[in-house]
C-alpha cells in the first residue's frame, strides 16, 4: 500500500484526535514528541553507538514523565517495553504512546547476510523475505521502526559502511530500496502486528565522502546527486517508507542535515513524502562542527527550519525549540508540522488503538529466532556466496576428501554475524569448521588451524598450520577481514588482506597443494600474490549466524554458487573511488593492453576490475549466443525485443544471472560506459540451453540532464546481454523520436 493511501486509511480515523492533541500540547511537550532518546532502560548496543553510554534511567524516566521524550532506540524486549510504554500512556499529560526505535540491519535475533552479501543474491524476494523476517521478530519485541534499509549507493571500497548497502549499481539499489521497504513494513499496513516502520538512510551523498575517509565532505555534481544518490530514497518513498534519516557529511558544502533543498525540496515538494525526518545521531549538533551553525540553537534553528523533524540523542530539541518558536525564529506552524508527522506515523503504526502492540513476552518467545527464520538465514547465506575462480574444477570439494581447513576465521565464531548485530544469539553462530564437519562423511579427515591473527601473527601459527595441512588433499584458507574492520567509522587506506595472513597464505602456497580462498569481507578486496593465485576463490562476506552450514552448502555442491559482485574488485587499492559505471573520458584505456601512454590507466594497471561488478562463477559452464533483436531501431513510445540463447556446457547445474547493459554513445553529457537496466535469472541442467528475453523502452534510457531534469535523447546505443560488467554479447540501436525529451521528473 502506498504510504499516502497508508497515512490517509489509518490516520483517518484519528486525524482529528491528532489536531486535538496538538492545539493541546505546550510548546514544550511539542518539542517533546520530536526528541528521540538512547534507551537507558534495555541498553546494548555499547559497540555500535559508543558515544553515548548506557544514559540515566531515573533521568529519562522524569523525563517521559514531564512529556519530554517521543522516542527511544536502540533498546527491545516485549515485557519491558510493556512497562515504559506504561509510563507515556498513564503517567503523562496527554497519555501519547511512545515510538521504539531500534538498528535492526540485518536480523534482530536471527542474523542474515549482511545487507551487501546479500545483494549479492540479485534477489528481491529474498531481500524481501529477510526483512519480513527480521520485522516479525522486531514488532513482536516491542520495536515500531528499524533504522533500516540503508540505500547509501557503494563508490569507494575504502569506506566501510558499504557492507551495509546493496553495492555500486544503481538499479540494484533501487530494487533492494524498495524490496526492503516492504518488507519491513509488510504487505498489510503498518499497523499490522509484524510490520515496523523502515527508515531509508542516510540522506544523502554520505556514501561519496571524499577519499572514502567516514563522515568526510563530498562535492559532486547535480547529475551525481540526482541520477546516483538520490534514486535509492525515491525508490524507498515510492514503496511506502515514511521515515528517512538525515545523513552526517555534507553535500556541496551544505551540512544534509541542516539541507532545505534535499529534506524539504526534494523529499516532499518533489517526491511527497509524508513521513517523518530523523537526525542521524547528533547529526543535528554536528552542524557546529561543519561549521555551518554557530552554536547549538543556531544548529537546532537550522535543521529544524530545513526539515529534521525529530532530533536522535542531543536534547537540542528539546532544550532550543520552545525559545526559538518564542522569538519567532522556527514558526509555530514548522513546529506543529513536524509534530502531526509524528504523530500520524504513530498512529498509522496503530499505537493510538493499541500502545502496548508488540509487547506480549509469550508471542516474542515464538517467533523470535524460530526455525524458520534460522532456516531463511542459510538459504540467504548460501545465495550470497560468489565464486570467483574455480581452476580446474577444485570445487565442489568432495565430502570425502582429506581437508586442512587454516585461517584466522577456521574456527571462528566472533566474525560469522558481521557489523551492526546487536540482539543476535551468540549460541547459534555456525563457524566454518562446525559447518564442515557436518558435511564431511567423515569429519575426522578434516584437519583446522588457525594459522594466524587477523592483523597480527599468531606465535607459533604458521607451524600449526603447516603441521595441519600435512595429510590434506586440499587446503582451504578462511581468511579477510574481521567484523571490526568494516561497518561505520571503519575506513581503510588499502583494501587489502592484513600482511600477517597473507604470510600464512604464502606458507601455505610453498606445500604445493591445491587452495580454495575463502575470503570474510566487508567490502571489495583488492586481492595480491598468492591469494589471488590460488586456484579457487570464493566470496563468503559476513553470511550471518548459519555461516558455517551455508558456506558448505556451496564448497561441498550442495549448492551450485549463484551469487554475483554488488561491487567491483579492483586489481590495487589505489584504484578506488571505482565503480563499473564510470565514463569512458577521451581517451578511453584498451583493457588487454599491459601498458599504454596517453591513456585513461594507471602505470601499473589499466583501470579495470580484476572482477568486475555482476560477476560470479557457478559450477556449470555457460556461454552466450549473440543477441538476437528483430530491428535496430527503438521507436520513442514502442519498445525493443532482445534475447539471448544461454547454454550450460558444463557437467553442473547452472544458475546464470544475464545482465542486460547499455551505452548512451552520445548524449549532451557525457555518459557511463555500462549502466545495468535489467536482469534474468535462469537455471539451466547440464547440456541445457534457454532464450532469454528482455524488453527495452525509451524511458529505461534517460538521465539527469544539464537543466537537472530527467531527459531522454535519441541516438545511438550500445547494448550488451552479458554475464558481468566488462563482458557480454554487444549489439547497437538507434532510439528514434523527438530531437530530447524531458519528463521532469
Ligand atoms: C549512527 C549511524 O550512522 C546510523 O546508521 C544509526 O542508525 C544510528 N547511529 C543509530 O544507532
Amino acid at each position: 500500500m502506498p504510504a499516502s493511501a497508508e497515512i490517509a486509511r489509518t490516520v483517518g480515523r484519528h486525524r482529528q484526535r491528532i489536531e486535538d492533541l496538538i492545539a493541546a500540547m505546550t510548546v514544550e511537550e511539542k518539542a517533546g514528541q520530536l526528541n528521540l532518546l538512547a534507551d537507558p532502560f534495555r541498553w546494548m548496543p555499547t559497540a555500535v553507538n559508543p558515544l553515548d553510554g548506557t544514559g540515566d534511567p531515573a533521568r529519562v524516566t522524569a523525563l517521559i514523565r514531564a512529556g519530554k521524550v517521543g522516542s527511544l532506540f536502540n533498546g527491545i524486549g516485549a515485557e519491558a517495553g510493556r512497562r515504559i510504554q506504561q509510563v507515556a500512556v498513564e503517567e503523562t499529560r496527554l497519555k501519547i504512546p511512545l515510538l521504539f526505535a531500534a538498528d535492526v540491519i540485518h536480523g534482530l535475533s536471527t542474523i542474515f547476510p549482511v545487507p551487501l552479501a546479500e545483494a549479492a543474491a540479485f534477489d528481491t524476494d529474498l531481500a524481501y523475505r529477510t526483512a519480513r523476517a527480521a520485522a516479525v521478530e522486531t514488532a513482536a519485541s516491542a520495536v515500531h521502526q528499524t533504522y533500516a534499509p540503508m540505500v547509501d549507493v557503494a563508490r569507494d571500497q575504502r569506506w566501510g559502511r558499504n557492507v551495509e548497502g546493496a553495492g555500486e549499481d544503481v538499479l540494484l539499489n533501487n530494487l533492494l530500496a524498495a524490496a526492503r521497504v516492504r518488507g519491513f513494513q509488510g504487505e498489510k499496513g503498518l499497523a499490522d502486528r509484524d510490520a515496523v516502520l523502515a527508515t531509508a538512510k542516510h540522506m544523502a551523498g554520505y556514501s561519496a565522502a571524499i577519499g572514502g575517509v567516514e563522515y568526510n565532505t563530498t562535492d559532486m555534481s547535480e547529475q551525481t546527486l540526482r541520477g546516483v544518490f538520490l534514486p535509492p530514497f525515491k525508490a524507498a518513498v515510492d514503496a511506502g517508507c515514511l521515515s528517512i534519516m538525515s545523513a552526517f557529511n555534507d553535500v556541496n558544502g551544505v551540512p544534509a542535515s541542516g539541507s532545505r533543498k534535499l529534506l524539504t525540496d526534494i523529499l516532499r515538494g518533489e517526491w511527497g513524502f509524508e513521513g517523518f525526518v530523523v537526525s542521524d545521531y547528533t547529526s543535528e549538533q554536528e552542524l557546529i562542527a561543519h561549521g555551518f551553525a554557530e552554536d547549538a540553537r543556531d544548529a537546532t534553528r537550522l535543521a529544524f527550519n530545513a526539515g529534521v523533524d525529530v532530533s536522535m540523542v542531543s536534547g537540542l530539541y528539546m532544550e532550543h525549540l520552545p525559545g526559538l518558536v518564542a522569538s519567532g525564529e522556527v514558526s509555530m506552524a514548522r513546529l506543529d508540522e513536524a509534530v502531526r508527522r509524528v504523530l500520524h506515523v504513530k498512529a498509522a503504526l496503530g499505537l493510538f488503538d493499541d500502545p502496548y502492540r508488540g509487547m506480549d513476552a509469550a508471542r516474542e518467545k515464538a517467533v523470535v529466532g524460530s526455525r524458520e527464520h534460522i532456516e531463511l538465514s542459510r538459504e540467504a547465506g548460501r545465495k550470497s556466496v560468489v565464486l570467483l575462480k574455480n581452476q580446474g574444477g577444485l570445487l565442489p570439494l568432495k565430502k570425502t576428501q582429506k581437508i586442512a581447513l587454516v585461517g584466522p576465521f577456521a574456527d571462528d565464531v566472533d566474525n560469522v554475524w558481521g557489523p551492526w548485530t546487536i540482539w543476535g544469539a551468540p549460541e547459534r553462530r555456525v563457524s566454518l569448521e562446525t559447518g564442515f564437519r557436518a558435511a564431511m562423511r567423515d569429519p575426522q579427515n578434516l584437519t583446522v588451524a588457525r594459522g594466524s591473527g587477523v592483523e597480527t601473527p599468531l606465535a607459533g601459527g604458521i607451524e600449526q598450520a603447516i603441521a595441519a595441512a600435512r595429510d590434506a588433499e586440499v587446503i582451504v584458507l578462511a581468511i579477510g577481514e574481521a567484523t571490526n574492520m568494516s561497518g561505520e567509522a571503519q575506513s581503510r587506506t588499502e583494501i587489502v588482506v592484513p600482511a600477517p595472513q597473507m604470510a600464512l597464505v604464502d606458507a601455505m602456497a610453498a606445500l604445493n597443494k591445491p587452495m580454495v580462498v575463502l575470503l570474510r569481507n566487508g567490502r571489495a578486496l583488492a586481492l595480491e600474490g598468492n591469494v589471488k593465485n590460488a586456484q579457487a576463490i570464493v566470496v563468503t562476506w559476513f553470511l550471518g549466524e548459519q555461516m558455517g552450514h551455508a558456506v558448505a552448502d556451496v564448497v561441498f555442491g550442495d549448492h551450485g554458487p549463484s551469487g554475483r559482485l554488488p561491487i567491483s574488485f579492483p586489481h590495487r587499492s589505489g584504484q578506488q573511488p571505482y565503480s563499473y559505471d564510470r565514463k569512458t573520458t577521451g581517451r578511453p584505456a584498451n583493457p588487454d593492453l599491459a601498458s599504454e601512454e596517453y591513456k585513461a590507466r594507471y602505470r601499473e594497471t589499466t583501470n579495470t576490475a580484476l572482477y568486475p561488478f555482476g560477476f560470479g562463477l557457478g559450477y556449470g559452464a555457460v556461454t552466450y549466443g549473440p543477441i538476437e533483436m528483430e530491428r535496430d531501431v527503438l521507436d520513442w513510445a514502442g519498445t525493443l525485443d532482445l534475447a539471448v540463447t544461454v547454454t550450460n556446457a558444463g557437467p553442473h547445474t547452472a544458475e546464470e544471472l544475464v545482465q542486460l547493459y547499455i551505452h548512451d554513445r552520445v548524449a549532451s553529457l557525457t555518459q557511463p560506459g555500462r549502466l545495468l537496466k535489467d536482469f534474468k535469472r535462469v537455471t539451466l541442467k547440464p547440456g541445457e540451453s534457454q532464450k532469454v528475453r528482455f524488453t527495452l523502452n525509451a524511458r529505461q534510457l534517460g538521465f539527469i540532464g544539464a537543466d537537472e531534469t530527467y531527459r531522454i535523447e535519441p541516438g545511438l546505443f550500445d547494448v550488451w546481454l552479458a554475464p558481468h560488467a566488462q563482458g557480454g554479447v554487444p549489439a547497437t540501436f538507434r532510439l528514434v523520436g523527438p530531437p530530447s525529451i524531458s519528463d521532469g521528473r
